[in-house]
């Protein structure tokens, strides 16, 4: 054959492949007693009732299930207070996203993202066909340009895509500020994958705006990263739509027993998000005593922390804590931030005091 590239879709071709984690995860597969700290997961193991569930549904793999998941919806629609017929279940709620992308770019349509947001995104539209047209969050906060996202609504929009709590920054957007936007002839996604972690939730805003697509994970607070459940909360209109590019058995039946054990311990749920907030204040607060360090104020399950001491980059302070067996990652040169950065996950409070006693000494030797 003389050119396989000729059936390729030059678009796709064209794509990044994303890289989660960056390089230190793949030192990572080798050092399982380090501390992780780079990649947003839960340093919890799953409640008691996920094990249960899982090493019951391993014995049960030989059949297909409910292809609908009725099951994990209605547990769902226990959690989230919303019916069944307004959610649909994915493989994590990246899943989900590749499905709103699919199903509602047509080539050369636009979404509106704002840098610095989850670096995913623009690889997944893409892929879809679609232009991502970014509006730049504003400084000293990187927080949302709302006036700037509605002027940049054309006739070819359509997606504005809002992540709150934002990763990297960890700040969430205003409920008014959000209105606005909903406002508009455009349907906006709104991906609370850290939604539990924040003080105020939007999800609610389902329930009257008809534009709203809300995209959430059990991979964070409910630590089933690897598991892979996501879901979403949208009218039912939009949920039948995207379940004709929902493919059959798209989460595994192990995966839909560990999730619907996980959403039954509300105790569990309470403690880790008690865990995670603590260690956050933590960490902020120590990481703003750091001379050369500013954290942002966060609202997630990370921190991300600005090196304001010249000539030490990110690069160097995510090495220099490899040293000390604390893996974190760096975000100096990601789309729409300006400086040096990493980012810290929120781990067990042993954990976080390692990491400020590693940041404390790295720094003073700089
Ligand atoms: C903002 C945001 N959205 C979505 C995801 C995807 O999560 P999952 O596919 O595990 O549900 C992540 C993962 O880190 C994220 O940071």
């Amino acid at each position: 054959m003389s050119d396989i590239k000729k059936f390729f879709k030059k678009y796709i071709d064209a794509a990044d492949v994303y890289s989660p984690g960056g390089i230190l995860r793949v030192l990572y597969q080798q050092r399982q007693d380090w501390i992780r700290m780079m990649s947003n997961e839960s340093p919890f193991e799953p409640s008691p009732r996920v094990v249960e569930a899982v090493e019951e549904a391993v014995h049960k793999v030989g059949w297909y299930y409910d292809s609908d998941f009725t099951d994990l919806r209605e547990a769902l629609a226990n959690y989230t207070g919303f019916d069944k017929e307004r959610i649909l279940v994915g493989n994590g709620s990246t899943e989900i996203l590749d499905m709103i992308f699919r199903g509602f770019i047509n080539p050369g349509d636009e979404v509106i993202l704002s840098d610095p947001t989850y670096p995913l995104y623009p690889i997944r539209i893409h892929v879809a066909g679609g232009k991502s047209i970014v509006v730049p969050k504003t400084l000293p906060n990187y927080y949302w340009d709302v006036k700037e996202i509605i002027k940049a609504i054309t006739p070819r929009t359509k997606l504005v895509v809002i992540d709150s709590p934002c990763n990297p920054v960890g700040n969430t957007i205003a409920e008014k500020d959000i209105r606005e936007i909903l406002g508009q002839d455009v349907l906006v996604v709104l991906d609370e994958a850290y939604g539990e972690f924040a003080d105020k939730q939007l999800t609610h805003l389902a329930r009257e705006y008809e534009n709203v697509i809300i995209t959430r994970t059990l991979s964070k607070a409910f630590g089933l990263a690897a598991l892979r459940i996501g879901y979403t909360i949208a009218t039912p209109e939009i949920i039948n739509y995207l379940t004709k590019i929902k493919i059959p058995f798209n989460v595994n039946y192990i995966a839909v027993q560990a999730a619907i054990a996980a959403l039954s311990d509300k105790e569990y749920l309470k403690k880790v998000r008690n865990e995670i907030v603590k260690g956050r204040e933590y960490l902020y607060k120590e990481i703003s005593a750091i001379n050369g360090l500013k954290a942002f104020p966060s609202q997630a399950n990370f921190l991300l922390v600005k090196i304001t001491k010249p000539n030490v980059t990110g690069t160097d302070l995510e090495w220099k804590l490899a040293d000390k067996q604390v893996l974190t990652r760096k975000y100096s040169g990601k789309a729409g931030l300006e400086g040096e950065y990493i980012r810290i996950t929120v781990r067990s409070m042993e954990e976080n005091r390692k990491c400020v006693e590693a940041l404390r000494e790295i720094m003073r030797e700089q």
